[in-house]
């Protein structure tokens, strides 16, 4: 699979695992970034908004749809899109491709997603193939295939041969997790969006809008979710 490579920068970024710790409430913080993987509100709810209401979703699902990630995670973006997904009713294949440097182990998965009952039953499949993840792609109930590409976004989104329909830009905050927002990485991420394509994200960071603007996305800020008061959209030009 395309993610397994890496060159001698990308083993020097690709530095072990995640580093978890865990807040009051039971949401993973990274060490590392010093950053929550989601909302301290409401994870779930948060995805909903920003990532799929932020590209139009359910709306433009057709049969192929293609999602592409920045960040994979817990995997609650990917959960929250599959949900969606079937409750659309959509029967074609759906591909959810999502770049991960620096991946959870499952037990770390598990426990960030036991908070979201009403995601049990996909959470349950996604915990059993979560030790193939970056290894090979795998197939999830209703049409849904997942691949996660593993190593630092920078080199495998450049690399990528795939494209995608809608964006999820997930990395932590942007002054604490800059290498996401880079301007070389957003080009490639605007070079791998097909026609009429869009992206999401959490942040209205304004030079996040301007790098989006200079790859080519026409740029939009929308209301935000929970104690964010906005946050961005973005359709390729
Ligand atoms: C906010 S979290 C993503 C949350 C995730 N979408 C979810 O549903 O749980 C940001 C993710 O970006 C990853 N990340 C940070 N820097 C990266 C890089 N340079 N390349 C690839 N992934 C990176 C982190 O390891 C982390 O999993």
């Amino acid at each position: 699979m395309s993610g397994v490579h890496f060159d001698e920068d990308q083993k020097s970024w690709l530095a072990g695992p995640a580093g978890v710790t865990w807040s009051p409430a039971g949401v993973p913080v990274s060490r590392r970034f010093e950053d929550p993987y989601f909302s301290l509100a409401d994870g779930l709810e948060e995805t909903r908004h920003v990532f799929l209401t932020g590209n139009d979703l359910p709306e433009r699902f057709t049969p192929g749809f293609r999602i592409a990630e920045l960040g994979f995670g817990t995997g609650l973006n990917l959960l929250a899109a599959a949900a969606a997904w079937w409750t659309s009713g959509q029967t074609g294949p759906l591909y959810f491709t999502s770049f991960e440097a620096f991946p959870l182990s499952r037990a770390e998965a598990a426990a960030a997603l036991s908070a979201f009952r009403t995601l049990d039953g996909p959470t349950s499949e996604l915990l059993s193939v979560w030790d193939d993840l970056g290894k090979r792609p795998v197939s999830l109930s209703g049409g849904i295939f997942l691949e996660v590409i593993l190593g630092d976004a920078r080199h495998t989104v450049p690399a990528w041969t795939g494209m995608a329909d809608a964006w999820f830009l997930d990395g932590f905050a942007p002054a604490r997790n800059p290498e996401l927002w880079e301007p070389g990485l957003i080009t490639a991420v605007a070079r791998h969006t097909s026609a009429g394509g869009s992206a999401a994200t959490y942040t209205a960071a304004g030079h996040v809008r301007r790098t989006l603007a200079e790859a080519g996305f026409d740029v939009e800020r929308v209301p935000g979710y929970g104690r964010k008061r906005h946050m961005t959209k973005a359709r390729l030009r």
